[in-house]
């Protein structure tokens, strides 16, 4: 419909939590009447006080006018509850938890209070825009607009069509968004849409790596800032969204696509989220939260190094004590091409070598994937070739001996134990 997005002037906004705040925050901002309802009216005062504080302190970074601010402030109107009569509103753009049924219901009230040409939205993460809009008696009224957290400052917004939206309404909301200052995408019907799929990668990964005792979460949100690049990681991002979102998500997007391995969520967050440890709105999730600002765990510290007698190739028994003189039969070779270490097992307390040069052991996840990358049938994990292999070093036998163990124990160059295999 030509010129819609221009003529919106008046958008409900149903669910006030922290992305329906962020939501009635940008359109207040572009110029709209904002109205916020909410199951919850003490959301809406907490929603509007929130709002108004935004505005506040872009007044005071220079960002916003004061006079700007007040508009914008006056343009805020709390509602008596979601199903308030709706005469004006061009547009409701629906931010409640992700359920279905709860989705369902809430558009099915809203199509009876909304007059015929209010445009209906969900800001679903997950679920299917056609299944949502299944429930209605005019499903080409619905389309997803799906932001993302926090909304002023994430500028991309997905567009959604589910199966009967009609064929205008894409375009339409695509203006809307552009004219709020936000830059849309438009994405397809399916689990996840685009951002969110693609978004498995990596949080879906991190839980396996947790969920393997491979690292900690701060270590993976460390790689993933430090190494990726990206502003957080995902356990940092798990606690921003909060797992009562996240959850229901990760297992919306695995049965969406049919119980895809590759998508499946994991038991941590399920168990976690019964357990109240949210994120960032709980005060606890995967760190801590004292005044809203996270606690860093410490830094993994490695063991207090044990000593090894400079030049022996073979730990002593008594960790931590200096070592007696190499034994017969040790080599002083390979220690002093390579300086090494050794460090126990966090698992069997076992003392074993590495080859790392540096003062520290492996992350203690690594020591299962030590073992799981010399397996042919492990797989390499997320630890680094170099805690694994040094470089130099013995190589890794190109296949196992088919009636073999699957088991590469050298220790030490053209060592090999029997049984093991022989070097490639
Ligand atoms: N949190 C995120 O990072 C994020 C990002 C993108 C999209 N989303 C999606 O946005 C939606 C809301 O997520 P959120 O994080 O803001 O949740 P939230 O829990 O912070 O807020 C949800 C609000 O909806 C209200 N509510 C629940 N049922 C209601 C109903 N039937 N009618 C009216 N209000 C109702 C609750 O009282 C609450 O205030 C979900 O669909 C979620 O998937 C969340």
């Amino acid at each position: 419909m030509d010129g819609w997005a221009e003529r919106v002037g008046t958008v409900r906004v149903v669910g006030t939590g922290v992305m329906g705040r962020g939501i009635a925050q940008l359109a207040a901002a572009g110029g709209l009447t904002v109205e916020l309802a909410d199951v919850r009216p003490e959301a809406v005062a907490a929603a509007v006080e929130y709002v108004s504080g935004m505005f506040g302190k872009l007044v005071a970074k220079g960002r916003m006018t004061a006079e700007d601010a007040a508009a914008a402030k006056a343009r805020l109107r709390p509602v008596d509850g979601p199903l308030a009569p709706a005469d004006g509103c061009d547009l409701v753009i629906e931010a409640v938890r992700e359920d279905l049924a709860t989705k369902r219901e809430l558009f099915a009230g809203l199509e009876k209070v909304c007059p015929e040409h209010t445009v209906l939205a969900t800001n679903t993460s997950s679920l299917s825009v056609t299944a949502i809009g299944a429930g209605l008696a005019d499903p080409s009224r619905l389309a997803g607009l799906h932001f993302f957290n926090p909304v002023p400052l994430m500028r991309l917004v997905e567009v959604i069509a589910g199966a009967r939206t009609a064929a205008w309404l894409p375009g339409a909301l695509t203006g809307l968004v552009r004219r709020l200052g936000h830059e849309p995408v438009l994405a397809p019907d399916t689990p996840g849409f685009l951002v969110n799929h693609a978004g498995r990668g990596l949080v879906t990964e991190a839980l396996q790596i947790l969920g393997e005792a491979v690292a900690e979460p701060a270590d993976v949100d460390r790689i993933a800032r430090d190494v990726l690049g990206l502003r957080m990681g995902p356990f940092e991002l798990l606690d921003l969204t909060g797992l009562d979102v996240s959850h229901p998500v990760l297992e919306s997007i695995w049965t969406g696509f049919y119980d895809e391995p590759r998508l499946r969520p994991s038991r941590i967050t399920r168990a976690r989220m019964e357990a109240g440890l949210l994120g960032r709105k709980a005060g606890e999730g995967f760190y801590r939260y004292v005044d809203g600002a996270k606690q860093e765990p410490p830094e993994a510290r490695p063991p207090p190094p044990r000593r090894v007698r400079s030049g022996c190739t073979t730990p002593s028994r008594a960790c931590g004590t200096p070592s007696p003189p190499c034994s017969a039969g040790t080599s002083s070779r390979a220690s002093a091409r390579r300086p090494m270490r050794w460090c126990s097992s966090p698992r069997t307390g076992a003392a074993r070598w590495t080859w790392r040069a540096s003062t520290a052991c492996p992350p203690s996840g690594c020591w299962a994937s030590i073992r799981s990358a010399v397996s042919p049938r492990g797989s390499p994990s997320a630890c680094t070739p170099a805690w694994i292999r040094p470089p130099g070093g013995p190589r890794w036998p190109r296949s196992p001996r088919p009636d073999g163990p699957s088991r590469w124990c050298g220790t030490r160059p053209r060592r090999w134990r029997s049984g093991c295999w022989p070097r490639s």
